[in-house]
Formats: structure tokens, C-alpha cells, sequence
């Protein structure tokens, strides 16, 4: 949670224009009619946030969290009964959708049983005019619609909702705004992912996230680093820097400032352990990016560097701006920096006019880089991308048994790759308890494995050393190594 303590404001005078005050004016309003509707209930209301797609969405999620917190509104983790549910939606497969439809359904049944209970849809699938047209026409019952650009008016747009008693909507094209102190709530105390920058300017030729989530924009450096400071102050020890394309970071700004610049400035931030950052692009990740890698002592060793596919055709038809043998000469240079790096990679299969010699040429980089874990996807047809018209689609059944077959060789790579470790010491972070065995602690080393070993509740949020005893394929049996 911030520390700015806008709690002053009163909610009888007039909204005030600026941000975020005026979100905080909006907070406070909300918070008197929920205490109305609590006293009518004659209990407190509760909400439950539904987080679809990446860290980006979650990252928000926690935002919406912060903010419905702050009116006064009680988590439960069951999105059946609590009283606000929200679904921060994503779109950047068909699938996506189509669970949220399915499961709206649902919601609408618990609905006319509660009447206190609100249904607020938001995140990238709110950005395609189409969703939001069969939203209005089939699906009555949702209370409030938004889209990405205008989550900080989280709060005001609840209030209009409360006010007005019909569907609010909306959704903006594209934005500029950036507005910095909002609340937020997070998941965890050690750890928060940090917004460095928003949107992307790529348009790969398959992909819908620069059409609903606009273009590029950084944050400043200072607001940044404000940012981190807080959360330090607060307990964290690791952030995960966010944005769709990192290593293009800074280019807008008003002073420009590289991707490798903004780490070495956090790097200085005392008492924080741990830097991660996702996602990178290979046509930007600079010589620079990697030397700083190279030498930082936070920066962790695991670089995500999706590759799509290992086709230099294919490459060129989905826009990515590199080629297969400019990939590998990439890995090739950090892997040379930083020996002990771990990678990992997102995998496209079945893009229009993929041909058998075209996969193999994919399976040739996994074979090549044997990266430590790799996401596969099936090509997911987005309406209004270029790809989406592109003659050759592949049939269901090819592009089924490449997928089938990739992730057999990706899987046994990666317990390959995963297991040089055992028997060695490594610094890990406690996250949790394990889920499914109490007296075991679970964490994460720099590279991004996990390892469970005996230990207690108290460690959490600490980074202590683990012997590996045994590794498990995708994760690694260790024990705590006690100072003596
Ligand atoms: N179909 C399948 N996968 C996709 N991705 C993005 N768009 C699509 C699509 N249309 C994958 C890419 C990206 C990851 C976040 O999602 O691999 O890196
Ligand atoms: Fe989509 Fe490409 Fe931008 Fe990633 S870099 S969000 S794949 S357009």
C-alpha cells in the first residue's frame, strides 16, 4: 500500500480535476454509499478479483484490489460468494474468451440470488469492440465495463455505477496518461512486479496486445525508482519489472534513457535483492543490456527471450525483425557473459504457412539453445491482426501432432537441462508453504527454479541458502543449510 495519506479528502465538496487526487475524491465517495449497502446487508461486502493472462494483468489486479480495499470492500477468495466480482480479462488467444463467456454465465445464476452483487469485466479483451457489442446485447447483468487505459478510474467509475443504478462502460481507444500513486494491494509482502512501461509498438503479425493495450509509453525513471524505494521500505526484496517490450524502454521518454541505464539505477537501490524483468525482445536486446548483465549483483540469472519460431521465413512473416541465425548468435553472446544463465522461451506453432521443414527449423533451436523451459502455444487466429488474413492457415490436426511433438522435446530438455544443479548450494527465496505438504517451504532460485525443502512459516520472505538433494524435473528437493 502507498503512503500518501489522501484520507483528508471530502467527499461533499466537488471532484477535483486532477489525478490521482481525484481518484482518492472518488474513493472516499465510495466508501459512503458501501457503508450504506453494508448496514442494509448487515454485513461488510466483500469482492473477489479474477486475473486472466500475464503479469502485466496481475500486476493490475493488484491495483484493483488496492482500490476496492480501500472503499472498504472485504477478499474472498470465492468468487461465488463475495459481493464485487471482477474479471481482468486477456485476449491474446481465442481460448481466453471464451472461458470468460463461460464462466459469466455462471456468475449471472449466483447474481439473482445476491442483490447486492456487482460484476465488472476490465483488462485487454474490454479493448475489441466486437466483445464489448455482444456484452451489451447478451449479458445485461454486468454492472461496469473498462478497458486498460483507464484502470486508475477504477474508483470513479464505481461511484458513477452506484449513482446511476445501469451498465457503465468505458473504454478508451489509446492513451498517454500515466497517473503514479494509486493504491494497490499485493500478493506478496517480499515480492511486487513494477511497471517500467506500457503498450507495444511491435505489431508481430499475429498478436492483438498493441490494438488493445496501445502504444508504447515508459514510465519516468524517477517515479520508478520512487516506486521501488517505497516497496523496499515496505519488505520487498524482489521486483519483477514489467512491460511487453522492456529492452525498447525509455525511447519516448522526454529525456531518453536505455533499458540497461534504468538497472543500473536500481540496482543502487539498498536492500533490494532481487531484480527480474520480462518480457525481451531479441531485435532489442542491446550489447549494453547484456554487459550490465553481466556484472550486476541483483539482476537474476534468467533472461525470457521469446523466439516464436526458429524459422527465418516464418520469422519474417510474423514480423518479428530477426532471423534464426541472428537468435542464436544472441544466445550465443549472453550465454558467453553469463555462463550460468537460465532461458526460457515463448513458441508459436501452426502460424499460417508453417510447413513441416519450417517446424523442424524450430525444433532445431530448442534442440540448439535447450532452454531451461519454453511456453508453447497453438497459433490462436485474432481477428483484425494481419496473420488473421493470411492465406495457408494450417489444419487442426498438423499443427496438433508439431505441437505434441514439440512439447515432448521441450519437457525432455528442460529435465535435462534443470538437473546440473543437484547436490549444489543456491540462494533461495521462501515464498510459501507448500501446497501440498505443510512441513515443506517453497521457493525460487535467482534462475526461477523451485525448490521445496522441510522448513517453517517464518522463513518466508527470506533468501537462504538450499543444498539441492534432488531434482524432480521442473523442480528441485533440497535441504536448508544451517549457519553454524
Ligand atoms: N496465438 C498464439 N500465441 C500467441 N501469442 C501471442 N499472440 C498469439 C496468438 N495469436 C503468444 C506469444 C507471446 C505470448 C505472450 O503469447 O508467444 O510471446
Ligand atoms: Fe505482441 Fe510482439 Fe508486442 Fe510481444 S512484442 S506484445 S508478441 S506485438
Amino acid at each position: 500500500m502507498n503512503t500518501i495519506d489522501y484520507t483528508t479528502i471530502d467527499p461533499s465538496k466537488g471532484a477535483p480535476a486532477r489525478e490521482p487526487e481525484r481518484q482518492y475524491y472518488f474513493i472516499a465517495k465510495a466508501k459512503e454509499y458501501l457503508k450504506k449497502q453494508s448496514q442494509e446487508a448487515g454485513r461488510p461486502l466483500t469482492f473477489c478479483v479474477t486475473t486472466f493472462g500475464c503479469q502485466m494483468n496481475a500486476r493490475d489486479s493488484e491495483k484493483l484490489s488496492g482500490i476496492l480495499e480501500q472503499i472498504g470492500y472485504v477478499e474472498e477468495p470465492d468468487e461465488e460468494k463475495a459481493d464485487f466480482v471482477i474479471y481482468n480479462t486477456c485476449t491474446v488467444r481465442e481460448n481466453a474468451n471464451q472461458r470468460v463467456y463461460g464462466r459469466l454465465g455462471q456468475l449471472n445464476r449466483v447474481k439473482k440470488k445476491n442483490p447486492h452483487m456487482m460484476i465488472g469485466l476490465c483488462g485487454c479483451m474490454m479493448q475489441e469492440p466486437e466483445v464489448v457489442e455482444k456484452l451489451k446485447k447478451s449479458y445485461r447483468f454486468v454492472d461496469l465495463i473498462f478497458g486498460t487505459h483507464n484502470i486508475f478510474k477504477f474508483a470513479e467509475l464505481i461511484v458513477t455505477r452506484m449513482e446511476s443504478k445501469r451498465m457503465v462502460i468505458d473504454i478508451w481507444k489509446d492513451t498517454d496518461k500515466i497517473v503514479e500513486d494509486l493504491p494497490s494491494e499485493r500478493k506478496y509482502s517480499f515480492k511486487s512486479g513494477v511497471n517500467i512501461m506500457f503498450g507495444c509498438n511491435n505489431f508481430c503479425s499475429y498478436c492483438i496486445v498493441p490494438y488493445v493495450r496501445g502504444r508504447e509509453r515508459s514510465r519516468n525513471p524517477e517515479d520508478i525508482i520512487r516506486e521501488i524505494r517505497r516497496l523496499v521500505d515496505d519488505g520487498v526484496v524482489e521486483v519483477m519489472l514489467l512491460g511487453q517490450n522492456v529492452n525498447s524502454y525509455g525511447k519516448t521518454l522526454e529525456h531518453p534513457m536505455s533499458f540497461a541505464q534504468l538497472l543500473m539505477e536500481i540496482e543502487k537501490i539498498e536492500g533490494l535483492e532481487r531484480i527480474r524483468f520480462m518480457t525481451s525482445h531479441p531485435k532489442d536486446l542491446s550489447d549494453e543490456l547484456i554487459e550490465v548483465m553481466r556484472t550486476s549483483k541483483k539482476i537474476c540469472r534468467h533472461l525470457h527471450l521469446p523466439v516464436q519460431s526458429g524459422s527465418s521465413r516464418i520469422l519474417e512473416k510474423m514480423n518479428r525483425r530477426y532471423t534464426k541465425e541472428h537468435y542464436l548468435e544472441l544466445v550465443e553472446k549472453i550465454r558467453a557473459a553469463v555462463p550460468d544463465i537460465s532461458l526460457t522461451t515463448d513458441i508459436i506453432v501452426g502460424f499460417p504457412g508453417e510447413t513441416e521443414e519450417d517446424f523442424l527449423e524450430t525444433m532445431d533451436v530448442v534442440r540448439k539453445v535447450r532452454y531451461d523451459s519454453a511456453f508453447t502455444f497453438i497459433y490462436s487466429k485474432r481477428t483484425g491482426t494481419p496473420a488473421a488474413v493470411m492465406e495457408d492457415q494450417v489444419p487442426a490436426d498438423v499443427v496438433k501432432d508439431r505441437f505434441d511433438r514439440l512439447l515432448k522435446e521441450v519437457q525432455h530438455i528442460s529435465s535435462e537441462v534443470c538437473s546440473i544443479y543437484t547436490d549444489t548450494i543456491q540462494e533461495v527465496l521462501v515464498e510459501t508453504v507448500n501446497d501440498h505438504d505443510s512441513f515443506l517451504m517453497t521457493g525460487r532460485m535467482s534462475n526461477n527454479l523451485l525448490v521445496h525443502f522441510p522448513g517453517d512459516e517464518s522463513l518466508v520472505g527470506r533468501i537462504v541458502p538450499v543444498e539441492l538433494k534432488e531434482c524432480k524435473g521442473f523442480y528441485y528437493i533440497g535441504e536448508l543449510v544451517r549457519e553454524s
